[in-house]
């Protein structure tokens, strides 16, 4: 059985300050949580404080990136090793923020995937199209480029312990959603690529989240559907009671 991961990804927002209350106040809304896995992606600079916060709840963990080696001279840049040491669970790679304000590529979200892979943590690895790529039939192509990137090299059992983020980057931040139907389908184009490259079962195994645009009131459409298996969620994240409001619906879902 797949499992349903509803992430919140707080992007370049909330001091540490305010990053603590809202994980505070995420832990108290979702202590009866049994059925989603809930995880909260800080920036960098709060992930430590906010570990503290999460410890021994049932919410866990996300950074928003990662450098792929292991230490050195990379100004800016976080390693894996630093990761795990604070209690990270999930790494967010690839984004389509970071592929298009700071040159990722899907080479670097492949050596991000591997880095991560090895450590134990694990990757929420995002793909998706922009209008202009939709708009003159190139979803497909692209989506499988993404794919076929990220996991180049990755065995069955890393593969296994992945999951991707499905989000159209027209659909991120701009109050558009994917209709059930269109995420859905491109959704569905995603597992099977999966399953070309690791085998149904494999396919069958791996959530898939979606992401752009997600909140409370459009939440359990696309949750119902077959093959989508969680959200990757920006704006509606920032608050504890919208964010909840996107976790709820899933609690219910089995896939
Ligand atoms: P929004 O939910 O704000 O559209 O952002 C989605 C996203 O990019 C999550 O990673």
């Amino acid at each position: 059985m797949r499992k349903i991961v509803i992430a919140g990804n707080w992007k370049m927002n909330k001091t540490v300050a305010d990053s603590v209350k809202l994980a505070a106040e995420v832990v108290a809304a979702a202590k009866d949580v049994k059925n989603v896995v809930v995880a909260i992606a800080p920036t960098y600079l709060a992930l430590a404080k906010v570990a503290e916060v999460v410890k021994g709840s049932n919410v866990k963990l996300a950074a928003q990136d990662v450098h792929w080696e292991n230490q050195g001279a990379y100004t800016g840049k976080v390693s894996a090793d630093m990761l795990k040491e604070i209690g990270v669970d999930f790494v967010i790679i690839g984004h389509s923020e970071q592929r298009t304000y700071f040159g990722e590529t899907d080479e670097t979200v492949n050596k991000k995937v591997r880095k991560v892979q090895s450590l134990g943590l694990t990757p929420i690895i995002c793909i998706g199209e922009t209008l202009a790529e939709r708009k003159d039939g190139r979803l497909e192509a692209v989506l499988t480029t993404q794919v076929n990137g990220a996991y180049a090299g990755l065995s069955r059992d890393e593969a296994l312990r992945t999951v991707i983020a499905y989000e159209p980057v027209w659909a991120i931040g701009t109050g558009v959603t994917a209709s059930d139907d269109e995420a859905q389908e491109a959704h569905a184009f995603v597992r099977g690529l999966l399953a070309k490259l690791y085998g149904d079962s494999v396919a069958q195994s791996i959530s898939i989240q979606y992401g752009g645009s997600m909140k409370p009131e459009n939440a359990a459409g696309l949750l119902a559907q077959k093959d989508i298996d969680g959200g990757l969620i920006g704006g509606a994240a920032l608050k504890a009671d919208s964010f909840l409001g996107i976790v709820t619906p899933g609690e219910t879902i089995h896939k």
